[in-house]
């Protein structure tokens, strides 16, 4: 039997990923066989397939490497010493971050340790969607420690990480301003949030005195939401790249502000799957693309304005 995997054989744009055969991994002590249905995509790994960033930094001797850290699949083999499944449960989980990777194939050994399982009512299709970035929205609003009547704003709400952050801030009962295009706007106001259309004015011209500001988006629109808070309000901001300008902008004006790396976390995985399987939580995939459309699937990632998530279906 093969193993396809995607592949990064050298840095550069889309069209250098390419489809390679391995050879079947086997399980060691701990570790399980995963059989891979969908492999999430997410901003990290185009950076990385661009050659930006630690994890390309980290891996430039590595090449070809195997792009992906979010999987959803089956159990076909178990190693020696795991007890946790049986072969043909679901499984679910956040791998291989930052630097291994691996997700991009179509059977990769994980210990059994690092997945969750999927209740019989999510689909795989949404467990895929849910590790890397909904760890992102779970850390992220613990930083800022969203609570009951806070105003919570959180930009790029439409997002991989906004619209799991958008529904946890909702359900955790703060009131919730959310920035986006106007394509997106409906979209965020059934999720609960009150939608602000970034295409229209700056954010500071339409939100005030929020407590807590979630920024997905960096740079100079991060800087501008720093407008709409009040004294002694607390900031995430998320992607790194900018990270360390809009902290030190934000403690300057008295904020309490971090950056943050998402840190794997089985239990909040599982907490999440819980949320999906009861109906308080909604994954929204954009497309899913058959594992030869990568590039395709790089590309859309690349246009920041994907609604929700980019999957890869990994069983062609
Ligand atoms: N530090 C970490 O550990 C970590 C972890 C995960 C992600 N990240 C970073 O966090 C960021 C968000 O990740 P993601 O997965 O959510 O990305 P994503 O899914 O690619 O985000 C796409 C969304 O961004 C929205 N958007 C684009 N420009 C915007 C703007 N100016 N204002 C408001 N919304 C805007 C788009 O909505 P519209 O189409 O409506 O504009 C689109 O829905 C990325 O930079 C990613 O690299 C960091």
């Amino acid at each position: 039997m093969e193993n396809k995997q995607i592949v990064i054989p050298t840095f550069g744009e889309p069209e250098v990923l390419s489809i390679q055969s391995s050879a079947m991994p086997t399980p060691d002590k701990g570790e399980v066989l995963v059989k891979v249905a969908f492999a999430g995509v997410n901003p990290i790994d185009a950076k990385t397939r661009a050659g930006l960033g630690w994890a390309a930094a980290q891996n430039k001797d590595n090449l070809p490497w195997v792009l992906g850290y979010d999987i959803s699949g089956s159990v076909v083999e178990c190693g020696e010493d795991t007890d946790r499944f049986e072969i043909g449960d679901k499984v679910a989980g956040f791998i291989g971050f930052p630097l291994q990777g691996g997700g991009y194939s179509q059977y990769i050994t994980v210990p059994e340790e690092m997945l969750s399982r999927i209740p019989p009512a999510v689909t795989l299709e949404a467990a895929a969607a849910l590790p890397l970035a909904g760890q992102t929205a779970i850390q992220a609003l613990d930083k800022v420690s969203v609570q009951e009547g806070q105003r919570v704003l959180i930009l790029a709400g439409a997002g991989g990480v906004g619209h799991i952050a958008v529904q946890l801030a909702v359900a955790a009962k703060a009131e919730v301003f959310t920035t986006c295009s106007e394509a997106n706007l409906d979209y965020l106001a059934t999720l609960g949030a009150h939608a602000i259309n970034y295409q229209f004015s700056p954010v500071s011209e339409r939100v005030e005195d929020a407590d807590a500001l979630v920024d997905l988006v960096g740079g100079d629109v991060a800087l501008d939401a720093l407008k709409c808070l009040k004294d002694g309000a607390k900031v995430v901001t998320v992607p790194t790249l900018s990270a360390e300008l809009i902290c030190e902008k934000a403690k300057l004006l008295g904020f309490d502000a971090t950056g943050m790396l998402v840190d794997p976390s089985r239990e909040q995985l599982d907490a999440m799957l819980y949320l999906v399987s009861i109906g308080l939580l909604k994954t929204e995939i954009y497309k899913i693309y058959p594992m030869e459309q990568v590039v395709d699937a790089h590309k859309q990632m690349e246009t920041g304005r994907t609604r929700g998530k980019i999957l890869l279906d990994m069983q062609c």
